[in-house]
């Protein structure tokens, strides 16, 4: 049976600050996403958050960038943004970049990761979500999960694995994309995939197969909207087991955090730290930087689940990790390398208070 999983998400308003989602928020969310389930749309959904991020992760027959699941989303965003707009919540639509829906919500504001496939015997999906950090977050995580043997080892020994996966990534800057293949080509691949403020991993896939293996959302806000108007907080979609990396294999990586950017005001760099659902409540300087793992087995579309995977002890030192990088970031303040470097800052004086400067500098 083929089925499309689609996740979309918005920022429509955040309680309090940009830390968490308001229940009534969600609650609406749901009360739209259930009439679409009733109304034969959907074959089913989940609603749930990452942070300040509201997330609409729905299984349907419509195929990918399909115009009625995408009107859903933004008619349900829009919804959203009413009860976020009563609640006076904090910049309640800060997402939603358009007044008017065209036909899809790509570069509209919103994040989208959709992948369509054959559902498998046993269908096991790992659905990734992080608040305060942007897509490129995702590069060094898909790359251990998929092309790294000290994280992988489903590479190395077995069978349907081992032929290796083939990476799209995208130039967001140029609006270029192209695929390397892995292992032979890991050296060129990492030369772009290393700076991924610009260079994006959108898809994998199985090379033999060809099967889609993972989706992510790479979209830069900034880009789209030409100002700041708050961080990417991306999504991913992993298939795990069989041809796949297990479970295990897709959440090692966040067993050893890594400095991503996007915390405070879009311009700092920080820990991503792995947490469940209800710790995903980003507060220490508006952060540090959360990412989510959601579960589920699909049965015909039906998504059996969730599991909160990061709610797992085993990543408690991860996170005492994190809370210890966090402090030792903090500790620069307004300095790089915690502060971004001047050309990936989401906003800055620097154009004002280099003009009013200006006459003050004269020539060494
Ligand atoms: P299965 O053989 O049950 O798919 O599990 C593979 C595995 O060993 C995961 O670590
Ligand atoms: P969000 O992108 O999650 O809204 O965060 C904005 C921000 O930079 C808070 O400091
Ligand atoms: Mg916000
Ligand atoms: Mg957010």
């Amino acid at each position: 049976m083929s089925i499309t999983l689609s996740v979309i998400k918005a920022d429509v308003g955040g309680y309090v600050g940009h830390s968490e989602s308001h229940p009534d928020v969600l609650a609406k969310a749901g009360e739209c996403l259930a009439r679409a389930k009733k109304d034969g749309l959907l074959v089913d959904y989940h609603v749930t958050k990452c942070g300040d991020d509201l997330q609409l992760i729905m299984t349907h027959q419509q195929g990918e960038d399909n115009e009625k699941i995408h009107k859903l989303a933004w008619d349900t965003f829009v919804d959203c943004t009413q009860v976020a707009k009563k609640l006076k919540l904090h910049g309640a639509g800060q997402d939603l970049l358009s007044d008017a829906f065209s036909g899809n919500v790509r570069g509209m504001g919103p994040g989208v990761a959709e992948m369509e496939f054959e559902e498998r015997v046993a269908e096991t999906i790992i659905i990734l979500m992080a608040d305060k950090t942007s897509s490129g977050a995702w590069n060094m995580p898909l790359y251990k999960m998929f092309a790294d043997p000290f994280n992988t080892i489903g590479l190395v020994i077995a069978p349907n694995m081992h032929s290796g996966f083939a990476f799209e990534v995208h130039d967001v800057k140029e609006h270029k994309k192209i695929t390397f293949n892995t292992p032979e080509e890991i050296y060129d691949m990492l030369v772009f995939i290393g700076a991924p403020s610009r260079y994006m991993i959108k898809a994998v896939y199985h090379r033999e197969t060809k099967n889609i293996a993972a989706v992510s959302s790479t979209q830069r806000l900034s880009l789209i909207a030409g100002r700041y108007i708050g961080k990417d907080d991306p999504v991913c979609i992993i298939r795990a087991q069989g041809e796949v990396p297990a479970v295990g294999e897709v959440l090692e990586p966040f067993s050893s955090p890594i400095l991503v950017e996007g915390w405070m005001r879009g311009s700092h760099q920080g820990p991503l730290m792995p947490v469940s659902i209800p710790d995903s409540t980003p507060t220490r300087f508006d952060g540090p930087p959360r990412v989510v793992a959601v579960g589920f087995q699909l049965s015909g579309g039906m998504l059996i689940g969730p599991r909160d995977m990061f709610a797992d002890k085993s990543y408690d030192l991860a996170r005492h990790q994190a809370n210890e990088m966090a402090d030792l970031m903090r500790r620069h303040g307004p300095f790089e390398p915690h502060r971004l470097p001047l050309e990936e800052m989401e906003y800055t004086t620097m154009p004002e208070v280099a003009k009013k400067l200006e006459g003050r500098f004269t020539d060494l």
